[in-house]
């Protein structure tokens, strides 16, 4: 592996010996959630039966690259996160299920059950070292909180100030055409999702690994943050669109890096 953003057109199953064992910080996967979604390729025709077969093989080949004080975050469907959450917590420490809340309006839909509007996000560490930097994601007390601690034994207090440690529900709307951050991906992750786990979860200059990378969303949320990247991506159309997200930035940073900074403001709450 070579460069601070490797962006790999191939398979992960293959490419990850080219990852260095222990080497990987942190790991983002949001891999095909067997749900029949047209990726350009089968990937996503997984049979139900054969999901955690398929999660196993993937964990598994994950696992040895990474480093001792390391992270995993794993996006799943509420159809398939207790099998897959009850492996990975044979072999890591399980710190959070996130919600992310998508924000979908109600518009019907079935009428046996209630409308599913959330993903379910693991957060697994390799051990109870892992790197946390909570002050890179806190969230600023509303004007009410704040009037609400205006007593005397509050002023003062220095986590009034910083700020609040954000809570396990994570709500940011999913991405729709109109959005000037969409691109042509059928499941592209609104980067602000994918920045705060960066943030929290990676050292500056560290290595963030992704599995499955689609519109490379993680490798824009590595290179605006500072942190190096490897990713995999086996769809040639989704692996230029990820290309050139990151050399915009780069092309960004170069000639306007006031205009970088802006967007690295925290926008889910
Ligand atoms: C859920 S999408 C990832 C979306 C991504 N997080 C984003 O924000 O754009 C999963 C992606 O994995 C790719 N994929 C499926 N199997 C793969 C494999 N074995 N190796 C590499 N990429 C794979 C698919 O083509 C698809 O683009």
């Amino acid at each position: 592996m070579s460069g601070r953003i490797a962006l790999y057109h191939q398979d992960y199953f293959d490419g990850i010996s080219r990852v260095a064992d222990a080497s990987v910080d942190l790991a983002i996967v949001d891999p095909p959630y067997g749900l029949g979604k047209d990726y350009g390729n089968d990937s996503d025709l997984i049979a139900a039966g054969e999901y955690l077969g398929f999660s196993r093989r993937w964990i598994d080949a994950l696992l040895p690259k990474l480093a001792a004080d390391g992270s995993l975050y794993v996006f799943l469907s509420w159809q398939h996160s207790p099998e897959v959450f009850s492996y990975l917590k044979t072999r890591l420490l399980m710190l959070n299920e996130i919600i992310w809340d998508r924000r979908v309006p109600s518009m019907g839909g079935g009428t046996r059950r209630y409308s599913s509007v959330h993903d379910n996000i693991g957060f697994f560490a390799r051990s109870k070292r892992y790197h946390f930097d909570l002050d890179s994601v806190r969230l600023a007390y509303d004007p009410e909180t704040k009037k609400a601690r205006s007593r005397s034994i509050f002023v003062g207090k220095k986590w009034l100030e910083m700020g609040c440690n954000p809570k396990d529900v994570w709500s940011v709307s999913r991405l729709h055409r109109q959005d000037a951050e969409r691109v042509d991906h059928p499941t592209q992750k609104p980067i602000a999702l994918i920045e705060r786990m960066v943030r929290a979860s990676c050292p500056t200059d560290g290595l963030v690994l992704d599995p499955f990378m689609g519109s490379g969303t993680t490798a824009l949320a590595a290179a605006r943050q500072q942190r190096r990247f490897a990713g995999f991506e086996i769809n040639p159309e989704y692996m230029a669109i990820a290309r050139k997200r990151v050399d915009l930035h780069t092309r960004r940073e170069r000639d306007a890096p006031d205009s970088v900074e802006h967007s690295r403001k925290e926008a889910v709450h």
